[in-house]
Protein backbone atom coordinates (compact mmCIF):
# COMPACT_ATOMS: atom_id res chain seq x y z
CA UNK A 1 0.00 0.00 0.00
CA UNK A 2 2.47 2.80 0.79
CA UNK A 3 5.27 1.30 -1.35
CA UNK A 4 4.79 4.38 -3.55
CA UNK A 5 5.29 6.77 -1.00
CA UNK A 6 8.36 9.13 -1.35
CA UNK A 7 11.45 9.98 1.71
CA UNK A 8 9.92 13.53 2.40
CA UNK A 9 12.92 16.18 3.37
CA UNK A 10 13.21 16.86 7.00
CA UNK A 11 11.62 20.19 8.09
CA UNK A 12 14.78 22.82 7.29
CA UNK A 13 14.07 24.40 10.95
CA UNK A 14 12.48 21.72 13.29
CA UNK A 15 14.69 18.66 11.25
CA UNK A 16 17.92 20.68 12.59
CA UNK A 17 16.50 19.95 16.12
CA UNK A 18 16.51 15.85 15.09
CA UNK A 19 20.11 15.95 14.13
CA UNK A 20 20.92 18.65 17.38
CA UNK A 21 19.49 15.84 19.65
CA UNK A 22 21.84 13.05 17.58
CA UNK A 23 25.35 15.16 17.89
CA UNK A 24 27.50 13.55 20.53
CA UNK A 25 30.09 17.13 19.70
CA UNK A 26 29.85 17.79 24.02
CA UNK A 27 30.54 21.54 22.53
CA UNK A 28 27.54 21.68 20.51
CA UNK A 29 25.10 24.56 19.95
CA UNK A 30 21.82 24.97 18.70
CA UNK A 31 20.86 28.06 16.92
CA UNK A 32 18.57 26.37 15.05
CA UNK A 33 15.40 26.76 15.71
CA UNK A 34 13.75 30.12 16.94
CA UNK A 35 13.60 29.91 20.85
CA UNK A 36 14.85 31.80 23.60
CA UNK A 37 17.36 30.15 26.38
CA UNK A 38 18.45 31.92 29.56
CA UNK A 39 22.57 32.84 30.21
CA UNK A 40 22.69 29.22 31.83
CA UNK A 41 21.59 27.98 28.43
CA UNK A 42 17.99 27.03 30.23
CA UNK A 43 14.71 26.97 28.85
CA UNK A 44 12.91 29.19 31.01
CA UNK A 45 9.09 28.90 32.92
CA UNK A 46 8.52 31.98 33.60
CA UNK A 47 7.75 33.24 37.14
CA UNK A 48 4.26 34.71 36.06
CA UNK A 49 3.17 31.12 34.10
CA UNK A 50 4.57 29.43 37.85
CA UNK A 51 2.18 31.69 39.57
CA UNK A 52 -0.52 31.44 37.23
CA UNK A 53 -0.56 27.53 37.52
CA UNK A 54 0.07 27.57 41.17
CA UNK A 55 -3.60 29.36 41.16
CA UNK A 56 -4.57 26.98 38.75
CA UNK A 57 -3.82 23.88 40.84
CA UNK A 58 -4.89 25.22 44.18
CA UNK A 59 -8.47 24.71 43.02
CA UNK A 60 -8.03 22.07 40.37
CA UNK A 61 -10.87 22.09 37.68
CA UNK A 62 -12.67 19.28 35.51
CA UNK A 63 -11.33 19.32 31.74
CA UNK A 64 -14.47 19.16 30.03
CA UNK A 65 -14.27 20.09 26.18
CA UNK A 66 -13.68 24.14 25.22
CA UNK A 67 -15.62 25.97 22.90
CA UNK A 68 -14.62 25.37 19.51
CA UNK A 69 -13.10 28.84 19.31
CA UNK A 70 -11.57 28.23 22.91
CA UNK A 71 -10.97 29.70 26.11
CA UNK A 72 -13.71 32.90 26.14
CA UNK A 73 -11.16 35.00 28.44
CA UNK A 74 -8.66 33.56 26.29
CA UNK A 75 -10.00 35.43 23.52
CA UNK A 76 -10.85 38.48 24.94
CA UNK A 77 -7.33 38.45 26.05
CA UNK A 78 -6.18 38.27 22.84
CA UNK A 79 -8.36 40.76 21.47
CA UNK A 80 -7.18 43.62 23.82
CA UNK A 81 -3.24 42.86 23.54
CA UNK A 82 -3.85 43.02 19.87
CA UNK A 83 -6.11 45.52 18.97
CA UNK A 84 -5.99 47.63 22.65
CA UNK A 85 -8.80 47.01 24.88
CA UNK A 86 -10.83 49.98 24.56
CA UNK A 87 -10.14 50.52 21.06
CA UNK A 88 -12.81 50.49 18.72
CA UNK A 89 -12.60 47.48 16.99
CA UNK A 90 -12.74 45.71 20.13
CA UNK A 91 -15.76 47.96 21.74
CA UNK A 92 -17.98 47.67 18.50
CA UNK A 93 -17.37 43.94 18.67
CA UNK A 94 -16.08 43.40 14.81
CA UNK A 95 -12.85 41.46 15.53
CA UNK A 96 -13.08 37.85 15.58
CA UNK A 97 -10.70 35.69 17.57
CA UNK A 98 -10.03 32.06 18.17
CA UNK A 99 -7.49 30.30 19.96
CA UNK A 100 -5.50 28.18 17.85
CA UNK A 101 -2.77 25.81 18.14
CA UNK A 102 0.37 28.02 18.62
CA UNK A 103 1.15 30.74 16.03
CA UNK A 104 1.36 27.88 13.33
CA UNK A 105 -2.52 27.16 13.88
CA UNK A 106 -3.25 30.72 13.52
CA UNK A 107 -2.16 30.73 10.61
CA UNK A 108 -3.13 27.59 9.65
CA UNK A 109 -6.96 28.57 10.12
CA UNK A 110 -6.76 31.83 8.22
CA UNK A 111 -4.96 30.03 5.32
CA UNK A 112 -8.25 27.44 5.10
CA UNK A 113 -10.86 30.17 5.95
CA UNK A 114 -9.56 32.02 2.98
CA UNK A 115 -9.23 29.36 0.96
CA UNK A 116 -13.00 28.89 1.02
CA UNK A 117 -13.37 32.58 0.45
CA UNK A 118 -10.64 33.41 -2.22
CA UNK A 119 -10.35 30.16 -3.55
CA UNK A 120 -8.09 31.42 -6.80
CA UNK A 121 -6.21 34.30 -4.96
CA UNK A 122 -2.27 34.06 -5.14
CA UNK A 123 -0.33 34.33 -1.47
CA UNK A 124 2.46 36.34 -1.35
CA UNK A 125 5.32 35.90 1.48
CA UNK A 126 8.53 37.58 1.68
CA UNK A 127 11.63 36.58 0.18
CA UNK A 128 12.69 35.28 2.38
CA UNK A 129 10.30 34.44 4.35
CA UNK A 130 9.98 32.16 7.22
CA UNK A 131 10.29 28.34 5.78
CA UNK A 132 6.81 27.40 7.29
CA UNK A 133 5.02 29.90 5.88
CA UNK A 134 5.23 28.92 1.75
CA UNK A 135 4.88 25.23 3.03
CA UNK A 136 1.63 26.01 5.22
CA UNK A 137 -0.46 28.24 2.30
CA UNK A 138 0.93 25.98 -0.51
CA UNK A 139 -0.20 22.79 1.47
CA UNK A 140 -3.97 24.83 2.06
CA UNK A 141 -4.08 24.81 -1.83
CA UNK A 142 -2.69 28.17 -2.36
CA UNK A 143 0.05 29.23 -5.00
CA UNK A 144 2.77 30.90 -3.18
CA UNK A 145 4.69 33.60 -4.37
CA UNK A 146 7.08 36.27 -2.87
CA UNK A 147 7.50 39.72 -2.66
CA UNK A 148 11.03 41.34 -2.45
CA UNK A 149 12.44 42.05 1.04
CA UNK A 150 15.71 41.35 1.70
CA UNK A 151 18.66 43.43 0.08
CA UNK A 152 21.84 41.10 1.04
CA UNK A 153 24.56 44.07 -0.29
CA UNK A 154 23.06 47.00 1.48
CA UNK A 155 22.43 44.53 4.59
CA UNK A 156 18.80 45.59 5.10
CA UNK A 157 15.58 45.85 3.57
CA UNK A 158 14.85 46.25 -0.18
CA UNK A 159 11.88 48.69 0.24
CA UNK A 160 11.40 50.13 -3.09
CA UNK A 161 11.51 46.62 -4.30
CA UNK A 162 9.11 45.42 -1.82
CA UNK A 163 6.32 48.44 -2.77
CA UNK A 164 7.23 47.71 -6.37
CA UNK A 165 6.20 44.06 -5.78
CA UNK A 166 3.36 44.80 -3.49
CA UNK A 167 2.08 47.14 -6.33
CA UNK A 168 2.21 45.14 -9.21
CA UNK A 169 0.03 42.06 -6.97
CA UNK A 170 -3.49 41.57 -8.52
CA UNK A 171 -6.43 42.80 -6.40
CA UNK A 172 -7.48 40.19 -3.83
CA UNK A 173 -3.76 38.67 -3.58
CA UNK A 174 -3.24 37.77 0.42
CA UNK A 175 -0.06 39.49 1.26
CA UNK A 176 1.95 37.54 4.21
CA UNK A 177 3.89 40.58 6.50
CA UNK A 178 5.72 40.27 9.43
CA UNK A 179 4.33 42.24 12.29
CA UNK A 180 7.46 42.71 14.32
CA UNK A 181 11.08 41.11 14.31
CA UNK A 182 10.78 39.62 11.00
CA UNK A 183 11.39 35.81 10.14
CA UNK A 184 14.64 35.17 8.83
CA UNK A 185 16.02 38.79 8.26
CA UNK A 186 16.16 40.42 11.52
CA UNK A 187 14.83 43.70 9.82
CA UNK A 188 11.91 45.49 10.14
CA UNK A 189 10.72 48.08 7.96
CA UNK A 190 10.40 51.65 9.43
CA UNK A 191 6.77 53.20 11.03
CA UNK A 192 7.14 55.89 7.79
CA UNK A 193 7.35 52.18 5.10
CA UNK A 194 4.52 50.51 7.01
CA UNK A 195 2.32 53.71 6.15
CA UNK A 196 3.43 53.29 2.52
CA UNK A 197 2.65 49.77 3.43
CA UNK A 198 -0.80 50.19 4.11
CA UNK A 199 -1.73 52.64 1.75
CA UNK A 200 -0.72 49.86 -1.51
CA UNK A 201 -2.59 47.07 0.48
CA UNK A 202 -5.79 49.49 0.36
CA UNK A 203 -5.06 51.06 -3.35
CA UNK A 204 -4.59 47.86 -4.80
CA UNK A 205 -6.91 45.98 -2.69
CA UNK A 206 -4.60 43.48 -0.95
CA UNK A 207 -5.31 40.84 1.80
CA UNK A 208 -2.82 41.44 4.79
CA UNK A 209 -2.22 38.52 6.85
CA UNK A 210 0.17 40.13 9.89
CA UNK A 211 2.49 37.21 11.26
CA UNK A 212 3.32 38.36 14.83
CA UNK A 213 5.25 35.58 16.53
CA UNK A 214 7.90 38.10 18.20
CA UNK A 215 5.67 40.51 19.82
CA UNK A 216 8.23 42.15 22.43
CA UNK A 217 11.43 41.15 21.32
CA UNK A 218 11.78 43.96 19.32
CA UNK A 219 11.59 47.08 20.96
CA UNK A 220 8.74 46.32 23.34
CA UNK A 221 4.55 44.93 23.43
CA UNK A 222 3.05 48.35 22.02
CA UNK A 223 5.71 49.37 20.01
CA UNK A 224 6.45 46.03 18.34
CA UNK A 225 2.07 45.87 17.84
CA UNK A 226 2.07 49.42 16.60
CA UNK A 227 1.95 48.46 13.14
CA UNK A 228 -2.40 46.85 14.09
CA UNK A 229 -3.36 50.22 14.71
CA UNK A 230 -2.02 51.91 11.20
CA UNK A 231 -4.24 48.84 9.59
CA UNK A 232 -7.43 49.98 11.74
CA UNK A 233 -6.91 53.40 10.57
CA UNK A 234 -6.73 52.66 7.09
CA UNK A 235 -10.06 51.26 7.05
CA UNK A 236 -9.23 47.74 6.30
CA UNK A 237 -10.48 44.16 7.15
CA UNK A 238 -7.18 42.40 8.09
CA UNK A 239 -5.91 38.85 9.51
CA UNK A 240 -3.75 38.68 12.72
CA UNK A 241 -1.81 35.26 14.19
CA UNK A 242 -0.65 35.57 17.59
CA UNK A 243 1.89 33.35 19.05
CA UNK A 244 2.69 33.18 22.91
CA UNK A 245 5.30 30.60 22.24
CA UNK A 246 8.44 32.80 22.38
CA UNK A 247 6.70 35.52 24.41
CA UNK A 248 5.37 32.99 27.18
CA UNK A 249 8.13 30.79 26.84
CA UNK A 250 5.49 28.49 26.49
CA UNK A 251 6.80 26.82 23.73
CA UNK A 252 5.15 23.21 23.48
CA UNK A 253 1.37 24.35 25.17
CA UNK A 254 0.78 25.16 21.46
CA UNK A 255 -0.78 28.50 22.53
CA UNK A 256 -1.87 30.86 19.68
CA UNK A 257 -4.71 32.95 17.88
CA UNK A 258 -6.67 33.85 14.89
CA UNK A 259 -8.22 37.05 14.85
CA UNK A 260 -10.03 38.50 11.72
CA UNK A 261 -11.29 42.25 12.01
CA UNK A 262 -14.20 42.65 10.29
CA UNK A 263 -16.41 45.49 8.68
CA UNK A 264 -18.77 45.20 11.34
CA UNK A 265 -20.50 43.51 14.11
CA UNK A 266 -22.97 41.67 12.16
CA UNK A 267 -20.07 40.34 9.50
CA UNK A 268 -17.41 39.52 12.18
CA UNK A 269 -20.34 37.20 13.68
CA UNK A 270 -20.57 35.04 10.30
CA UNK A 271 -16.95 35.12 10.04
CA UNK A 272 -16.44 33.23 13.39
CA UNK A 273 -19.04 31.01 12.46
CA UNK A 274 -16.91 29.91 9.02
CA UNK A 275 -13.86 29.97 11.22
CA UNK A 276 -15.41 27.48 13.78
CA UNK A 277 -16.24 24.99 11.00
CA UNK A 278 -12.59 25.34 9.75
CA UNK A 279 -11.45 24.19 13.42
CA UNK A 280 -14.21 21.87 14.12
CA UNK A 281 -12.88 19.80 10.75
CA UNK A 282 -9.05 20.23 12.10
CA UNK A 283 -8.98 19.12 15.04
CA UNK A 284 -12.50 19.89 16.53
CA UNK A 285 -11.46 22.29 19.57
CA UNK A 286 -8.37 23.71 21.59
CA UNK A 287 -6.51 22.40 24.49
CA UNK A 288 -6.97 23.70 27.73
CA UNK A 289 -3.65 24.17 30.12
CA UNK A 290 -1.56 26.93 27.84
CA UNK A 291 -4.34 29.10 26.94
CA UNK A 292 -5.94 28.74 30.79
CA UNK A 293 -2.28 30.01 31.95
CA UNK A 294 -2.27 33.14 29.48
CA UNK A 295 -5.54 33.88 29.81
CA UNK A 296 -5.01 34.17 33.39
CA UNK A 297 -1.43 36.33 33.10
CA UNK A 298 -2.83 38.88 30.69
CA UNK A 299 -6.08 39.31 32.12
CA UNK A 300 -4.17 40.24 36.18
CA UNK A 301 -3.29 43.30 35.98
CA UNK A 302 -0.24 41.99 38.81
CA UNK A 303 0.73 39.04 36.51
CA UNK A 304 0.56 41.05 33.29
CA UNK A 305 3.23 43.18 34.68
CA UNK A 306 5.11 40.53 35.82
CA UNK A 307 5.24 39.15 32.43
CA UNK A 308 5.94 42.64 30.75
CA UNK A 309 8.96 42.58 33.13
CA UNK A 310 10.35 39.53 32.41
CA UNK A 311 9.44 39.88 28.65
CA UNK A 312 11.72 42.60 28.81
CA UNK A 313 14.64 40.79 30.64
CA UNK A 314 15.14 38.64 27.49
CA UNK A 315 14.62 41.36 24.87
CA UNK A 316 17.87 43.03 26.69
CA UNK A 317 19.97 40.10 27.00
CA UNK A 318 19.45 38.97 23.57
CA UNK A 319 20.21 42.28 22.33
CA UNK A 320 23.24 42.11 25.08
CA UNK A 321 24.25 38.79 23.16
CA UNK A 322 24.39 40.74 19.70
CA UNK A 323 26.85 43.00 21.12
CA UNK A 324 29.12 40.09 22.30
CA UNK A 325 28.93 38.53 18.99
CA UNK A 326 30.06 41.04 16.98
CA UNK A 327 32.71 41.44 19.53
CA UNK A 328 33.37 38.66 19.64
CA UNK A 329 34.10 37.80 16.27
CA UNK A 330 36.03 40.40 15.96
CA UNK A 331 38.11 39.54 18.66
CA UNK A 332 38.11 35.97 16.78
CA UNK A 333 39.73 37.55 13.87
CA UNK A 334 36.41 38.19 11.72
CA UNK A 335 38.11 40.84 9.27
CA UNK A 336 34.51 41.87 7.64
CA UNK A 337 32.39 44.78 9.14
CA UNK A 338 29.34 42.77 11.55
CA UNK A 339 27.75 45.41 13.08
CA UNK A 340 24.99 44.67 10.89
CA UNK A 341 24.12 41.44 13.88
CA UNK A 342 22.91 44.79 16.12
CA UNK A 343 21.21 46.52 13.94
CA UNK A 344 18.96 43.28 13.15
CA UNK A 345 15.93 43.08 15.98
CA UNK A 346 14.22 39.86 17.15
CA UNK A 347 15.40 36.51 18.02
CA UNK A 348 17.59 36.12 14.40
CA UNK A 349 20.47 37.40 12.66
CA UNK A 350 20.47 36.54 8.85
CA UNK A 351 24.30 36.20 9.41
CA UNK A 352 25.13 36.09 5.31
CA UNK A 353 26.72 32.81 5.81
CA UNK A 354 26.39 30.32 2.31
CA UNK A 355 24.94 27.06 3.10
CA UNK A 356 28.50 25.42 2.77
CA UNK A 357 29.82 27.71 5.89
CA UNK A 358 26.42 26.83 7.87
CA UNK A 359 27.18 23.32 6.86
CA UNK A 360 30.70 22.94 8.13
CA UNK A 361 29.42 25.06 11.14
CA UNK A 362 27.40 22.25 12.27
CA UNK A 363 29.63 19.03 10.74
CA UNK A 364 32.87 20.48 12.09
CA UNK A 365 31.80 22.21 15.49
CA UNK A 366 28.58 21.28 16.42
CA UNK A 367 26.83 24.88 15.68
CA UNK A 368 23.87 25.03 14.43
CA UNK A 369 21.89 27.37 12.60
CA UNK A 370 19.76 26.94 9.09
CA UNK A 371 21.23 26.29 5.93
CA UNK A 372 19.89 29.69 5.14
CA UNK A 373 22.73 31.36 7.76
CA UNK A 374 19.90 32.05 10.24
CA UNK A 375 21.22 32.34 13.55
CA UNK A 376 18.99 32.03 16.77
CA UNK A 377 20.68 34.75 19.12
CA UNK A 378 18.21 34.16 21.87
CA UNK A 379 20.28 30.97 22.23
CA UNK A 380 23.85 32.35 22.99
CA UNK A 381 24.88 32.95 26.61
CA UNK A 382 28.38 34.03 28.37
CA UNK A 383 29.25 30.31 27.86
CA UNK A 384 29.16 28.92 24.16
CA UNK A 385 29.52 32.45 22.72
CA UNK A 386 33.36 32.55 22.24
CA UNK A 387 32.90 29.25 21.01
CA UNK A 388 30.59 29.73 18.47
CA UNK A 389 32.70 33.33 17.73
CA UNK A 390 35.91 30.37 17.35
CA UNK A 391 33.76 28.39 15.01
CA UNK A 392 32.34 31.10 12.84
CA UNK A 393 35.71 32.76 12.38
CA UNK A 394 37.04 29.17 10.88
CA UNK A 395 34.05 28.85 8.73
CA UNK A 396 34.52 32.31 7.11
C1 LIG B 1 11.45 29.33 14.04
O1 LIG B 1 11.34 30.04 13.04
O2 LIG B 1 12.49 28.75 14.33
C2 LIG B 1 10.29 29.19 14.98
O3 LIG B 1 9.22 29.93 14.52
C3 LIG B 1 9.96 27.78 15.27
C4 LIG B 1 9.30 27.09 14.13
O4 LIG B 1 8.22 26.52 14.34
O5 LIG B 1 9.82 27.08 13.00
Amino acid sequence: MFTAVEMAPRDPILGLNEQYNADTNPNKVNLGVGVYFDDNGKLPLLQCVQAAEKTMMATPTARGYLPIDGIVAYDAAVKSLVFGADSEPVTSGRVATVQGIGGTGGLKIGADFLKRLSPNATVLISDPSWENHRALFTNAGFKVDTYAYYDAEKRGVNFEGMLASLNAAAAGTVVVLHACCHNPTGYDITAAQWDQVVAVVKAKNLTAFLDMAYQGFGHGIAEDGAVIQKFVDAGLCFFVSTSFSKSFSLYGERVGALSVLCADKEECSRVLSQLKIVIRTNYSNPPIHGGAVVAAVLNNPELRALWEKELGEMRVRIKAMRQKLVDGLKAAGVKQDMSFITTQIGMFSYSGLSKDQMVRLRSEFGVYGTDTGRMCVAALNSKNIDYVCQAIAKVM
